[in-house]
């Protein structure tokens, strides 16, 4: 059996976040999950601390540690979803309160200290599903994480339109500097944005079947989801998109993705596309100079199969049961 992949999550739990910590943890067969962060963006710090805490131990990881990241954007005051993700952020789905406390006071000294007591030669891989306020602030505030950083897959952005405005995804246009930072510090980035997370998604059938099942977890998951169908968003929508747990599937099963290396820049304007980012479909620069991007975009996915593994990984915990 290979080494597990160490990993980092840091998450703005958040409905589709909940279904990414379910598919990660379903997983930890090939995981070794060192911590996740929680970081303000679809509900409040308190409320997505909260959730972050409830979430692992209710999907029995409760040994896994949290810790409670940035209460807001670098620059700007925050500005939640919870037109999407409730007030909450579960939607209607109450969680039994959590007895497990946070593992650290500041979040950021302790992810630099897990990244750094990695065992000689290994590295971590960051998977962010939240804006990326506190991976900004750890690079900046700790540079010498970043060789140690194998790659930082996240969710965020889109080659081609949005889902805040026309032009901008929710976790990039939460906080474009700090998306800025985390895209120019040279570490490998894979972006699962908007391109791909809606090829992929569950059915009003596939949720219904969830709540109908005896399972604990599948009904919980379900009764998230199904707070997605009431959203101005998804209220015609025969489907609703999971896009945190699409890029929680990557990272297991990244076979079934395709994607392209871009350039990718954010727009930080104060303009009608500040959060957007600008990737550059060509494949040489301003300069005629063929180029490589710094970015694996991710834009195709085996929407059949996405399915079937999602509902295996949600099914999982109950199996037992
Ligand atoms: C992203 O924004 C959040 O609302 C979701 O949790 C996801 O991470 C989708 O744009
Ligand atoms: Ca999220």
């Amino acid at each position: 059996m290979e080494n597990k992949k160490n990993v980092w999550l840091d998450a703005d739990p958040g409905i589709d976040d909940a279904a990414a910590f379910a598919v990660l943890i379903a997983y930890r067969d090939r995981l070794n999950i060192c911590g996740i962060s929680s970081v303000a963006g679809n509900q409040s710090s308190d409320r997505v601390t909260a959730n972050a805490l409830k979430l692992t131990e209710f999907l029995g990881a409760a040994d896994i540690p949290v810790v409670r990241g940035a209460a807001g954007p670098l620059l700007r005051e925050p500005a939640d979803a919870g037109d999407v993700h409730g007030t909450s952020g579960l939607g209607n789905c109450v969680l039994p309160e959590p007895k497990k406390e946070l593992a650290a006071e500041n979040g950021l000294l302790y992810m630099r200290d897990v990244i750094l007591a990695l065992p000689k030669g290994e590295q971590i891989t960051i998977m962010a599903i939240g804006p990326l306020t506190n991976i900004a602030l750890l690079i900046k505030t700790f540079p010498e994480v970043k060789e140690r950083i194998e790659r930082i897959v996240l969710m965020g952005g889109a080659a081609v339109g949005g889902n805040v405005t026309p032009t901008a995804e929710f976790n990039i246009w939460e906080d474009p500097e700090a998306a800025k930072i985390v895209f120019d510090a040279g570490i490998p980035i894979v972006m699962c944005g908007l391109d791909v997370t809606h090829l992929c998604g569950l059915t009003r059938e596939q949720v219904d079947g969830l709540l109908e099942s005896g399972g604990r977890v599948q009904r919980a998951l379900g009764e998230m989801l199904k707070f997605y169908f009431e959203s101005p968003a998804y209220q015609n929508s025969d489907r609703v998109y999971i896009h945190d747990a699409t890029t929680a599937l990557y990272l297991v099963h990244p076979e079934i993705f395709g994607g392209h290396m871009r350039r990718v820049d954010v727009d930080c304007s104060e303009g009608m596309n500040r959060g957007m980012t600008v990737c550059d479909m060509r494949c040489y620069d301003d300069d005629g100079v063929s180029c490589v991007g710094n970015v694996l975009v991710l834009d195709q996915a085996d929407p059949v199969v996405y399915q079937k593994l999602l509902l295996e990984a949600f099914a999982s915990f109950d199996r037992d049961e």
